[in-house]
């Protein structure tokens, strides 16, 4: 089944995800934009947290996120029981993030990382398989799905 893409973010994001929607489109990626479409109105990033959640329950999915800080973001979306979602700031993170963590929402603050930087990340967020043993034991406890 072809992965899905769904991003998001709030009006202090938007600059990244529009950078990032160029490279999931360049690269043929099938992705879902759920807004905003500019920083011309303050948003609240519980909303579009939320939007991105409630449609990652399709099966074969992963997440891109993004505000001013990452924290905004990170601290909503891990509200709901099924997501996984990972704050990075470099390569390492991103790979590790999918290695250790399955996680499957990578989470930005704009005003923090570099535009290379998150193409990087989400590159290697995308590609990057989750390593089981006992990585998997412990995603278990976290009681989410
Ligand atoms: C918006 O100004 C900013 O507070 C938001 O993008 C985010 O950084 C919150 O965590």
């Amino acid at each position: 089944m072809t992965l899905k893409v769904l991003i998001a973010s709030d009006h202090g994001g938007v600059n990244l995800k529009s950078v990032i929607v160029r490279q999931l489109k360049a690269d043929g990626i099938n992705f879902i934009d759920l807004g905003p479409k500019n920083a011309d109105n303050s948003v609240d990033y519980p909303d579009y947290a939320a939007k991105l959640a409630n449609l990652m329950t399709q099966s074969n999915t992963k997440g891109i996120l993004i505000c001013g800080s990452g924290i905004g973001m990170s601290i909503a979306v891990n509200r709901y029981d099924w997501i996984r979602g990972a704050l990075v700031h470099d390569e390492t993170t991103a790979r590790l993030s999918r290695e250790h963590n399955d996680a499957n929402v990578i989470i930005f603050g704009e005003r923090l990382v570099g535009e290379l930087i998150a193409l990087s990340c989400v590159s290697l967020f995308l590609k990057t398989p989750f390593l089981e043993g006992r990585h998997r034991k412990r995603i278990e406890k976290l009681g989410k799905s």
